[in-house]
């Protein structure tokens, strides 16, 4: 029978007062540094990066160094066993039988949840495919409160790749368990946020609007939320070339937005910033990925004392026959997975990447 680890997969797995004594513990650490150092001596955290990464691999090995515990891994699978061959399965299984902790980073949507099903110690979901980015969640959380000095009443807007952005989906889904939130979603028809995300802004009793011009969805908003087209996720060039270019903001934007406004980006930037923004003092993505380190500092130390209840992994139903209609979803890559999906009002949903199946 495997232990119950609190796994950080989607922020769902932990209660939103779980989310904001996470927040809290990191402001603290950024206050008091010295008190922490050491808080995980002797404790080894493993970074398994399929996928590319600087801020969110960095920043977790520095929490981590910083916390006094160790680090392994790779970031290059084909320096592992990962060129081999090896499941992503066996190898989450080995890495957590030398470490304490796994944060993962996959291609693959659902992917880190099905490694947490056989891993013998906890696995953060560090991105996985279009699909979710919670501890990117917790950084953009964390700087909401540190800046904004709430996380609700806001009217938040955001731009860009919003169909493939997993920072986007992960983001919206934590800010509509907050009162009073409102949204403005910019992007072209294309790139719209999934439908299941819009359901569960909807579920929540939130606002959302879809437009397509952020010259004039600027003025109304408190939070800008830029984000790059995701051109690794398209299937062809021709459609990239299609998406890229289309918004930007500038100096001249940024002069009809409020003087308050803040702008967020998870980085990297491609073109959709000017640098001459990086001047304006509403510009706070660099901010932001620093308080992305002291966000995963409280998160290792949280989940290393137990310090946060978790729900299971899986609760809705094993369907072995029935596959799950999104081709990018782990069930139809690793075999041995079977399919698990939950009952949503008589639709199904995947439980690996919350695809809605669609019934023939
Ligand atoms: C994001 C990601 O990897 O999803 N970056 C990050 O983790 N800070 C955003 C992106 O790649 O566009």
């Amino acid at each position: 029978m495997q232990r119950h680890f609190p796994h950080l997969i989607d922020l769902d797995n932990y209660p939103v007062s779980s989310w904001n004594d996470i927040i809290d513990l990191a402001i603290d650490i950024k206050r008091n540094k010295h008190i922490y150092v050491g808080a995980c001596n002797g404790k080894i955290m493993a970074t398994l990066f399929y996928e590319p990464s600087t801020r969110t691999q960095m920043s977790f090995q520095s929490a981590m160094l910083r916390l006094g515990g160790g680090i392994i891994g790779f970031d290059n699978p084909a320096t592992s066993s990962v060129a081999k061959g090896e499941s992503i399965k066996d190898t989450t299984k080995i890495a957590s039988s030398y470490s304490d902790i796994i944060v993962m980073r996959h291609f693959v949507e659902g992917s880190v949840k099905a490694a947490a099903l056989t891993a013998d110690c906890p696995v953060v979901n560090a991105g996985d495919g279009g699909h979710l980015h919670p501890t990117q969640t917790l950084t953009d959380l964390l700087t909401l409160k540190a800046e904004k000095g709430t996380l609700s009443g806001l009217t938040v807007g955001f731009c860009g790749d919003l169909k493939n952005g997993r920072t986007v989906h992960s983001l919206l889904k934590a800010l509509s368990c907050y009162d009073n939130n409102k949204f403005v979603l910019i992007s072209t028809n294309e790139l719209k946020v999934p439908t299941y995300i819009k359901d569960r802004i909807s579920a929540s009793g939130k606002e959302y609007i879809e437009v397509n011009s952020l010259e004039e969805a600027i003025p109304e908003l408190d939070v800008l939320y830029m984000t790059r087209i995701q051109r690794e996720r398209f299937g062809s060039p021709e459609e990239y070339e299609r998406q890229k270019n289309v918004f930007c903001l500038d100096a001249q934007k940024m002069r009809a937005a409020k003087k308050d406004m803040i702008v967020l980006h998870p980085l990297p930037r491609v073109d959709e910033i000017t640098l001459e923004v990086d001047d304006d003092p509403r510009a706070l993505y660099f901010k932001q990925a620093n308080y992305g380190m002291y966000v995963r500092m409280s998160l290792i130390l949280s989940i290393l004392n137990e310090d946060i209840s978790t729900k299971p992994l899986l609760v809705g139903k094993e369907m072995p026959d029935i596959k799950c209609s999104n081709p990018k979803c782990i069930t139809n890559m690793e075999n041995t997975l079977k399919g698990s999906f939950r009952n949503h009002g008589g639709i199904l949903e995947c439980e690996f990447c919350d695809e809605r199946l669609l019934m023939e």
